[in-house]
């Protein structure tokens, strides 16, 4: 039997296939190279096994899953398949809402053909929007401050539906803010355009290729002004969606889970750190706050204990000495090994169209 991990090619999709494959555990990626690159399913495979099924397609597909569960025998799915940037969402609310809940869409109905009922879905923390009070905990007030944080709530919604009525057993896995790579130097985050989160653009400032940090916001309530995150080590994500999968063998109906580490540090902090790692300066500048930014969000990660039997093993200095080999061997992330044509801008409208 095997795992169907779709966006398999993307970030935390590729980590979460190598992992599968170290737990001796077969995954297939389908991914529509939308916001990934073909170099990276051939590196997973580099870590894996040659012959790791990919289907290349759009997740939204119906009758491409369908295939898919059919000829590799799928009898689990974790879902990644999702435009991911807040800052893009805003601008093509369209094109998100389409992209991210088509592709569930289409995975469910797929799933619901065959009778499959396990999943594992990627949902954000960004479903709490601007806690009032931290760390978050499950039962925090859900409101979503963007498009891409309105596409995960509605999408854990349906699944709520779907799973009440009783086809369904999923895993609604919250992140928080997930950076480092594989501590092989071989995979890692490889944006697309000019990236917006904040471990990408550091890296691209200590590699010189940014003139300089601008950290979004001096004036918050927290130890130096700066906002705070959850970061956590992607190896780690990834692990928490194989112990996913395993709770899902007992554990029926939808279940939310934060996946952070409980600890917040701010971006001063992580400028810092990640000066020590790279050992020089990085140039940053404190500026205006960014629109919708939440100033302070943890996790509190007691219930993906409780019911994954998972917590967070790697520090943010592992995070970032991690992160920094894979940036520093490939400053321009895939591209080098690149064989896809370059990616044109996404410019509006539905992801491929
Ligand atoms: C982190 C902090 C910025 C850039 C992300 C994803 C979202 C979700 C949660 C998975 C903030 C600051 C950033 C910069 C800065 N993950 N920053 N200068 O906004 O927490 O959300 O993680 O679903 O998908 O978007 O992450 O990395 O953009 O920002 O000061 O140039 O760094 O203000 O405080 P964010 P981020």
């Amino acid at each position: 039997m095997a795992v169907l991990v779709t966006g398999g090619a993307g970030y935390i999709g590729s980590h979460t296939a190598v992992a599968l494959h170290e737990a001796g555990r077969r995954g297939v990626i389908l991914d529509d190279l939308s916001n990934a690159s073909r170099a990276a399913v051939d590196a997973v495979r580099g870590l894996t096994t040659p012959d790791l099924a990919f289907v290349e397609g759009d997740a939204a597909d119906v009758g491409l899953v369908g295939e898919a569960i059919d000829r590799y025998e799928v009898d689990e799915v974790v879902h990644f398949a999702a435009s991911k940037s807040v800052a893009e969402s805003v601008e093509l609310p369209l094109a998100y809402f389409r992209n991210n809940l088509g592709s569930l869409l289409g995975v469910l109905a797929a799933m619901e053909d065959r009778g499959i009922r396990r999943l594992v879905f990627s949902s954000s923390c960004t479903v709490y929007g601007e806690p009032d009070v931290v760390p978050v905990t499950e039962a925090s007030p859900i409101g979503a401050v963007n498009p891409y944080g309105w596409t995960k709530l509605h999408g854990e919604q349906v699944l709520d539906a779907v799973a009440a009525a009783g086809g369904l057993d999923v895993m609604l896995l919250r992140y928080f803010n997930p950076i480092g790579a594989h501590p092989s130097g071989v995979i890692g985050e490889d944006p697309t355009g000019i990236p917006t989160n904040l471990a990408a653009l550091l890296m691209q400032v200590a590699l010189g290729r940014r003139d300089r940090l601008q950290v979004f916001g001096g004036d918050y309530g927290t130890v130096d002004g700066s906002a705070v995150r959850d970061y956590l080590h992607v190896v780690d994500l990834a692990e928490a969606h194989l112990a996913a999968l395993d709770a899902l063998t007992t554990r029926t109906g939808a279940t939310a889970v934060n996946l952070g580490t409980g600890r917040g540090h701010t971006v001063l902090e992580l400028v810092r750190l990640a000066e020590e790692v790279v050992g020089h300066p990085i140039a940053h500048e404190v500026v205006a706050r960014r629109p919708g930014d939440a100033g302070r969000i943890w996790a509190d990660p007691s219930l993906a204990t409780e019911v994954l039997g998972w917590t967070a093993e790697r520090d943010l200095r592992t995070m970032l000495e991690d992160h920094w080999r894979w940036c520093e061997s490939h400053p321009d992330g895939f591209a080098d090994a690149r064989t896809d044509p370059p990616r044109a801008p996404r410019l509006g409208g539905a992801p491929g169209s």
